[in-house]
């Protein structure tokens, strides 16, 4: 009778018939995978997205479900082990990157699933809600709205695409010592997964192939909250999205199991995908030849093809050939290898910052000249060919307080701008964030003047109105001289021709914006001319335009400035660190000039000409004392303080 007993707890502990383990080394004639969309085995692996789709995803499901939870006790939840290994492979190593996801789901197809950023998986829900979808992301990107911490991270994401917990994709080795792991470079890595359901608990470990598993793991996350995201059987697979780049992200070996640890993989033979440029297989010299020679006939065969469908298709474009339009008036085309070469190969330390258009790197040309180069993604043709030739006037523009641009190039749709390499760096940084080397009030006053000047020119100094349509502190950039110059004009016209992906953002900042452009979408000169008043005040006060760590009343700059003013002492507003150090008068007209400029009203703000005349201390040529009248009445609040006249400089 015990045995009888025994044998039965001992069968109810094994239950054969739901564990659910199996190993693929490679995936080759492997036919019963639920691929959805555009994933499919090719040749050896899994290979999640389709190259030419624009907007493509896909996901790759083992066919059977997983029993997550036993029928009579619902509140016990399995566990499970799996291993596998990924490469993710862009074809531009500075495209955004999107990275790959292993998943359970209580179905293959989440509604509302979208693709980029979000793994073709998750929604874009502002207020996610639960749903049996349990991910851990492999993320090679940063998007700042979803709180990424960086481009190249590890994360656990119940039925939302912002990560309950994310950290830094690598391992730690034998010593303790935690060893970064780049995952969009190609290389095959090897990624383990053990979910603890008693106690709820992921594990995630990650090493590159030739690295053994490393003891500790990755990463740890522990959370009763994962029972709400299980429901009683799921399915376990991956899932991975693109938009215009192409990343290539493929499965090349997995095991799983229910029932205890997977089975370990054999990954001595797994194929390698590496960037183009390698091309180390050509080094077998019959081979190489029958190679290029089929190249070579591919090539021309191609070239005709390519001339007699050109001819077809009138003047349609494809990617990296030079096109008319783009000879026409640039200064330089830069070949990509050239600015390769003076980054470092876009290399990190050479990063100087990435914003909200694109990364900047430092660089030396050939020719020792120091460069900064904007890379800047565009996913639209129509819209790149449209601001091209906008940019390709602006190459024209030549000012002593612009930033000057020297040449450009494309390479598909990433277009990266060569500028002047300024050393002294941005404007907010000597405002605010260096108080050890705080920049004086003579220096400041000078600065404002140069780019009163700059956004002069864009606005009056050329046939064309150039709006900049983000004027703000952290864009103006000092040269070797410590003199002020506009930088990125222009560059916000991108955006609104093409779809930008992973942005749903405003052009502008924050607390720059005119209020008007809350209503009508056009930015006009005037919405500049507020920017502008913004970084008056900012300069003058040494405060952001939105302070949050202070009292409630002083949050917005201008509000505060206002209210002030508006009680007859504005002069309190001025950054206390250089008191002493300015003309009471001149700082008092360059705070109310910063609040005319902030007129709420686009119509009552100053030219820049007026802006550019008032800070000379000279009169306005056009409208003479139309600009300082109604300087008192900044805010369309009565004032009976006398108008203030244009003040001898300092
Ligand atoms: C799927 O196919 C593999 C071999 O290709 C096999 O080992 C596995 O048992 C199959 N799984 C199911 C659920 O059919
Ligand atoms: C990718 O999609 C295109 C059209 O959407 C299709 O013609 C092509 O066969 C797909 N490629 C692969 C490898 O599935
Ligand atoms: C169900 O499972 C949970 C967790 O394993 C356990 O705490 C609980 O006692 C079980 N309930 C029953 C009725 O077996
Ligand atoms: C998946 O779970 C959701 C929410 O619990 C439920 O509405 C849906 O019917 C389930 N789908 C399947 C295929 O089980
Ligand atoms: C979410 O995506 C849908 C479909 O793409 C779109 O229509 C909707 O505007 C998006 N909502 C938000 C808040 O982004
Ligand atoms: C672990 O990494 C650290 C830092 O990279 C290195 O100094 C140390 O030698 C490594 N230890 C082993 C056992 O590889
Ligand atoms: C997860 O990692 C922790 C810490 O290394 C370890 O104590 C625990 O046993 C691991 N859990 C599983 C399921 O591997
Ligand atoms: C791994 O696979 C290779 C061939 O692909 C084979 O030669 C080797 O014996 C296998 N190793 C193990 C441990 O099975």
């Amino acid at each position: 009778m015990a045995l009888a007993i025994l044998l039965l707890h001992l069968s109810l502990l094994l239950t054969p018939a739901l564990a659910v383990e199996f190993l693929f080394n490679s995936f080759a004639g492997v036919t019963n995978l639920t691929l959805i969309k555009d994933a499919r085995v090719d040749v050896s692996v899994v290979r999640m997205t389709n190259d030419s789709n624009q907007y493509s995803y896909g996901r790759a499901f083992y066919p059977t479900k997983l029993p997550m939870k036993t029928a009579s006790n619902s509140s016990r939840i399995s566990s499970f082990s799996t291993s596998f290994v990924f490469s993710i492979l862009p074809q531009i190593a500075t495209s955004p990157g999107f990275g790959l996801a292993f998943l359970l789901c209580n179905t293959t197809s989440p509604p509302g699933a979208l693709a980029s950023q979000y793994f073709g998986l998750f929604t874009n829900a502002t207020s996610p809600s639960v749903f049996p979808l349990l991910a851990v992301e492999f993320d090679t990107g940063q998007n700042p709205e979803f709180n990424d911490i960086d481009d190249n991270h590890i994360g656990i994401d119940l039925n939302n695409i912002e990560s309950k917990f994310a950290t830094t994709a690598g391992y730690y080795n034998a010593s303790g010592a935690f060893v970064p792991v780049r995952m969009r470079t190609g290389q095959n890595i090897h990624a383990w997964i053990d979910f603890d359901g008693e106690n709820l608990q992921f594990n995630v470990t990650i090493a590159p192939i030739g690295v053994s598993r490393p003891s500790k793991p990755t990463l740890t996350y522990r959370n009763p909250e994962i029972a709400n995201y299980v429901s009683s059987d799921m399915y376990v697979g991956f899932s991975a999205s693109k938009t215009n780049w192409i990343e290539a992200q493929r499965v090349l070996a997995w095991s799983f199991s229910d029932s205890g640890p997977a089975r370990e993989l054999n990954t001595t033979n797994l194929p390698v995908f590496e960037l183009e440029s390698s091309s180390s297989w050509l080094s077998n010299g019959a081979i190489a030849g029958i190679v290029i020679g089929c190249l070579a006939f591919v090539v021309i065969c191609a070239s005709g093809f390519y001339l007699w469908w050109r001819k077809q298709k009138g003047r349609e474009e494809e990617d990296d050939e030079m096109e008319d339009w783009e000879l026409e008036y640039w200064p330089h085309r830069f070949s990509y290898e050239e600015l390769s070469l003076a980054t470092g190969e876009f290399g990190k330390e050479k990063l100087l910052g990435s914003g909200g258009f694109g990364r900047v790197y430092r660089g030396v040309l050939a020719n020792h000249t120091q460069v900064a180069v904007k890379c800047v993604n565009h996913d639209s043709k129509q819209g790149l060919r449209e601001f091209m030739a906008e940019i390709s006037s602006m190459g024209r523009l030549q000012h002593k307080n612009l930033v000057q641009m020297r040449g450009w190039c494309r390479k598909g749709n990433e277009l990266m701008l060569v500028y002047d390499f300024m050393p002294n760096g941005s404007l907010n940084k000597w405002v605010f964030d260096r108080p050890e080397k705080l920049l004086g009030w003579e220096q400041r006053r000078r600065i404002l003047v140069d780019v009163a000047e700059g956004l002069n020119y864009l606005h009056h100094g050329w046939d064309q109105v150039v709006i900049h349509r983000d004027i703000k502190s952290s864009n103006i950039l000092l040269d070797a001289d410590m003199r002020g110059r506009v930088g990125d004009f222009g560059l916000a016209k991108l955006y609104t021709h093409g779809e930008v992906p992973n942005t749903t953002r405003v052009v502008g900042t924050l607390g720059y914006l005119a209020p008007e452009l809350a209503t009508i979408a056009a930015p006009t000169s005037a919405s500049d001319v507020y920017s502008f008043g913004v970084v008056l005040l900012e300069v003058a006060c040494g405060r952001r335009p939105i302070e949050t760590s202070v009292v409630e009343e002083e949050v917005v700059l201008i509000d505060w400035v206002r209210e002030l003013y508006a009680k007859g002492c504005a002069r309190e507003a001025a950054d206390a660190r250089i008191s002493g150090e300015y003309d009471e008068g001149d700082m008092e007209m360059v705070l109310k000039l910063g609040l005319a400029c902030c007129h709420p009203d686009p119509l009552r703000r100053p030219t820049m000409k007026e802006v550019v005349a008032v800070l000379l201390g000279e009169n306005p040529p056009e409208a003479p004392g139309k600009v300082l009248s109604d300087l008192v009445r900044c805010g369309g609040e009565p004032d009976e303080a006398a108008p203030l006249q244009p003040s001898a400089r300092v």
